[in-house]
């Protein structure tokens, strides 16, 4: 990929300048790793001796992006400018670069910082000391603390997914499964693990899967870790349906306290508007029960019914 670049970029300057020109006047370590935080130097150095018109640009594309979407981070002309983002984060190594070597040096380097970077000499008196090379960046991070969890129900004889994600980590990481040291054993093939994504599938599940599971996400930098306690139930699927049913049970007995509720309210309030009524028809309570169709609820009547009568009475 780098080389057929540079090959491709000969090319051209053969083409457009009938020269022998070589590609190694201009040479790259085309491949660079760095830890995250710690320095990295991109190193170019070209053969010739910068001269009148000489300029070196460098140039930075994301990942994702081509090398022709490239933006300049870097410019010299005999003024040196850097782009704002780059400036105090990026040192030449060679100041003036003037001298052979075009090398920048990142002072701490952050995971943004990976990608292609094309240092560019142009030397117009030697254009065989012209050329460019391409530098692959990759900013290496351990392994962050992964997240650990569980999807399925712990019930005897289910299959249940214990998955473990690291959210960051350069090279991606690789997921182990461990269990505590004093586990039970289990019936071989039981567990099914997926190293590239963190999975491990719990097949028929019995009391002796029941303990901590630990997952190690680790590459090159470093690892980390995360564990998980399994419990295991008993009852299966009868049990999910004994829960809901129970629910539902609950839930019905709660409209029954409700619709309770607003019939003795609305029946104590209805004997209350009777009242009011029989004051205002002036009717002796007692009679007039009689041909009401509700009965009275007992423990209603703090008031005595003779008392009602007599108080009544002295009106008709
Ligand atoms: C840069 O290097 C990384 C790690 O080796 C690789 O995955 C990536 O494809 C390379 N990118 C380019 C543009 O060559
Ligand atoms: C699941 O495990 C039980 C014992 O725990 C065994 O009897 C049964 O055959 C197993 N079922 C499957 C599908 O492996």
């Amino acid at each position: 990929m780098v080389h057929s670049h540079a090959v491709l970029v000969s090319w051209i300057f053969i083409l457009c300048f009938g020269e022998a020109w070589s590609w190694e006047a201009v040479v790259v370590k085309s491949s660079v790793f760095a830890r995250s935080g710690s320095s990295a130097e991109l190193s170019c150095s070209y053969s010739t001796h910068a001269s009148q018109g000489f300029t070196l640009e460098w140039r930075y594309a994301a990942p994702g992006t081509s090398a022709i979407q490239a933006e300049r981070v870097m410019y010299y002309n005999g003024h040196l400018y850097w782009v704002n983002s780059w400036e105090g984060r990026v040192a030449l190594v060679q100041n003036p670069p003037v001298s052979g070597v075009a090398s920048v040096k990142i002072l701490s380097v952050q995971p943004s910082d990976a990608g292609l970077y094309i240092c560019d000499v142009t030397n117009p008196n030697d254009w065989s000391g012209s050329g460019q090379g391409l530098i692959n960046l990759t900013v290496l991070v351990p392994p962050s603390v992964p997240v650990c969890q569980l999807s399925g129900s712990t019930y005897v004889g289910n299959d249940v997914t214990l998955t473990c994600v690291s959210s960051q980590g350069v090279p991606t990481p690789i997921y182990s499964w461990s269990r505590e040291k004093d586990a039970a054993p289990l019936p071989p093939h039981s567990m099914v693990e997926d190293q590239r994504t963190g999975s491990l599938m719990l097949t028929n599940l019995s009391a002796a899967f029941a303990g901590t599971y630990t997952c190690r996400a680790s590459n090159d930098l470093g690892e980390a870790a995360c564990s998980i306690s399994v419990k295991v139930a008993h009852g299966g699927t009868a049990a999910v349906v004994g829960g809901v049913l129970m629910g539902t049970f609950l839930f019905a007995l709660l409209i029954a306290a409700v619709v309770a509720y607003l019939f003795c309210y609305r029946k104590r309030a209805r004997q209350r508007t009777d009242k009011n009524e029989m004051r205002r028809m002036n009717v002796d309570p007692a009679e007039w029960r009689k041909s009401s169709k509700g009965p009275l609820l007992s423990g209603d009547s703090n008031e005595h019914p003779s008392l009602r009568v007599s108080h009544f009475s002295p009106l008709v």
